[in-house]
């Protein structure tokens, strides 16, 4: 019979690709569990046979309602990091969700984590501590979980989120980490890892899996889409993390502390074992390749 898999998160990103994955193999029923049935993304996934159910982070009863019978949960938490609580929200969603999947008896958990990075550095990276903070608490609660941690995602240039359309009409990548090398990899791809996490429940319990596509620098990273989409059509900053910290947007200094630790760090992620997991994972160039149109017509509504 095939086991119910229920997806927070499948109306965005991450869980999106989970979702998408589980949803082409017959060993699995996916549960999308969101705030809204009745979103444009939510009533997509439910006609390609997903089960819809609402739910909310910050409802617990909600929580055990959308993880009762389910065998299996993909939990990913999201910052709100427009108000001042964020981190200690985040933590206490995630531990609301813990807390549930045990009541519900899920049996294997796959938590989307980062590292533990004021522990680790001595320097606080909340966007990350607290995801490090939610997985302590989910095994000490004795959860059955896998954690994944992902990188950054190929997909956020298609949002062109921290990339400046300047006037002359070339791009600024202004991820404040000049020399220094970065991993990264396609959500969709990691769907597909994260359906054999799931399918192979006993070999991947207890265990960690940093996933990455491949590790480059920005420059790498402008160098690959000029050579896709335009020459020299994109540019790294040379903006230091403390100038990047400075700027006056909300959470500012939050991805400055990111970027800090992406610098200074070690971020725990391994090619390798990614693509034992699943060997389809593409490299930067490659998904640039494949999606020339989807970044073509981002660019053109660009402001
Ligand atoms: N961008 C990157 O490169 C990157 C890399 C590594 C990790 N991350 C981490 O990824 C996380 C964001 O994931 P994403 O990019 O997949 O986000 P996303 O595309 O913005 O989607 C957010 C998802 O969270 C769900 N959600 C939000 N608030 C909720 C609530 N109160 N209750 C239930 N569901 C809720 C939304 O569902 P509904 O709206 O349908 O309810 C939606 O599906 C962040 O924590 C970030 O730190 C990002």
């Amino acid at each position: 019979m095939a086991k119910v898999i229920a997806v927070f998160g499948a109306t965005g990103l991450q869980g999106g690709g989970v979702a998408n994955a589980l949803l082409e193999d017959s060993d699995f029923k996916v549960r999308v569990v969101t705030r809204s049935a009745s979103s444009d993304k939510a009533k997509a996934l439910q006609e390609r046979g997903a089960e819809v159910v609402e739910a909310s982070f910050d409802d617990p009863g909600s929580l055990e309602r959308a993880l009762q019978g389910a065998h299996g949960t993909f939990v990913m938490t999201q910052y709100a990091i427009e108000r001042p609580d964020f981190y200690q929200l985040e933590i206490k969603q995630g531990k609301a969700v813990a807390d549930a999947a045990k009541a519900a008896g899920v049996q294997h958990v796959v938590f989307s984590s980062l590292d533990a990075v004021q522990k680790t550095m001595g320097f606080p990276c909340l966007l990350y501590d607290s995801k490090a903070h939610v997985e302590e608490y989910m095994k000490s609660i004795g959860l059955p979980v896998t954690i994944v941690k992902y990188p950054l995602y190929y997909e956020s240039y298609l949002s062109l989120r921290l990339v400046k359309k300047l006037k002359d009409e070339t791009y600024k990548i202004g991820y404040a980490i000049e020399g220094a090398a970065i991993h990264g990899v396609s959500v969709t791809d990691m769907g597909f890892a994260l359906r054999e996490i799931f399918k192979n429940k006993d070999e991947w319990l207890g265990r960690t899996v940093g996933f990455s596509g491949d590790k480059l620098t920005i420059q790498q990273h402008a160098d690959i889409l000029s050579k896709h989409l335009a020459p020299n059509l994109f540019k790294p900053t040379k903006m230091t993390v403390d100038e990047f910290s400075n700027l006056p947007f909300q959470g500012a200094k939050h991805f400055g502390d990111m970027f800090k630790f992406w610098r200074l760090g070690n971020p725990d992620h391994d090619a390798e074992l990614t693509r034992q997991l699943y060997p389809g994972t593409r490299s930067f160039d490659q998904w640039v390749q494949d999606n020339k149109g989807a970044l073509l017509s981002a660019m053109a509504n660009k402001m």
